[in-house]
């Protein structure tokens, strides 16, 4: 198929043609996504929570991303493939952040970076953004900033903060970034931002007014994540319990000495077992 394009999502915006992202963060996540036809896969720093066991995106190094961004593009080869920026990579010296940067791209394979935060980070994407290198952004419920926030709460309430992120995704487009991922916001304020960018906005917990929508893959797959899923998570497969089943039917029948069968074993030559056995 046609690999997708940073122009291209733009025109599917213009198009009003849903843009669908979700995160994968191995070989054969990002193999599957693909399979499923996937526009862009995000190797999400909630890899921390869903991947990793860590309770917040906080502990996530810029090591953890490029070892799992390069296992997705293994498996998404012709897949448009966007890497979190993580906790702290991007707030020090342009230099620094560049560094980081070029080691998504340069070891990782990603083809675009993706950083939390608004106006106050635009220089920091304008930097990237110059150096050729595709950003997303990232406003509302930024998780990386959940001590800050206190909570995984829904942003852009009021008209005060509403008026704050629409000049953040504003200041996030003027820097050059060409998507801007919505995290929980209001859909009457995800529709704003839709309405007034020109790029697109991918939301999540955003409402069904954004250009494309966003899910972690073990959120929508129900794969070893939280049992019970916020409000904003459709499930559409329960692979953990397939696997949870699968495991302890193997158990079960390993213990009964029903596993392996005759037909899951190799057999000697008739002569050479008599002459082993007598
Ligand atoms: O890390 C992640 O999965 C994300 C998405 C929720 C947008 O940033
Ligand atoms: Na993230």
């Amino acid at each position: 198929r046609k690999p997708l394009t940073t122009a291209r999502l733009k025109k599917m915006k213009q198009a009003g043609e849903p843009i669908t992202f979700v995160t994968a963060y191995d070989y054969p996540s990002a193999k599957l996504a693909e399979e499923a036809g996937i526009d862009v896969i995000l190797v999400g720093d909630s890899l921390g929570n869903v991947v990793l066991g860590y309770d917040s995106t906080l502990p996530v190094t810029l090591d953890d991303i490029v070892y799992h961004t390069r296992a997705v593009v293994r498996g998404a080869a012709s897949t448009f493939i966007v890497a979190d920026m993580p906790f702290m990579s991007y707030h020090g010296s342009i230099d620094h952040t560049l560094q980081g940067v070029a080691r998504l791209m340069q070891e990782g394979h990603a083809k675009a970076v993706k950083l939390e935060g608004g106006a106050e980070i635009a220089h920091t994407v304008e930097a990237i953004t110059n150096a050729g290198v595709p950003v997303v952004g990232h406003i509302g419920l930024t998780p990386q900033a959940v001590h800050q926030i206190g909570g995984y709460l829904i942003q852009g309430k009021s008209s005060e903060q509403a008026q704050k992120l629409l000049a953040d995704a504003k200041a996030l487009e003027q820097a050059g970034a060409f998507a801007i991922v919505l995290e929980l916001v209001t859909e009457e304020l995800a529709a704003w931002i839709s309405k007034e960018l020109t790029i697109p906005t991918i939301g999540i917990g955003a409402g069904a007014s954004c250009d494309g929508q966003v899910l972690v893959f073990h959120d929508l797959l129900q794969y070893g994540s939280a049992p019970a899923p916020r409000k904003f998570v459709k499930v559409y497969a329960n692979v953990g319990e397939t696997i949870r089943s699968g495991i302890a039917q193997y158990v079960q029948e390993v213990k009964a000495r029903s596993f392996p069968g005759p037909e899951h074993s190799f057999h000697m030559d008739d002569e050479v077992a008599a002459y082993l056995y007598g």
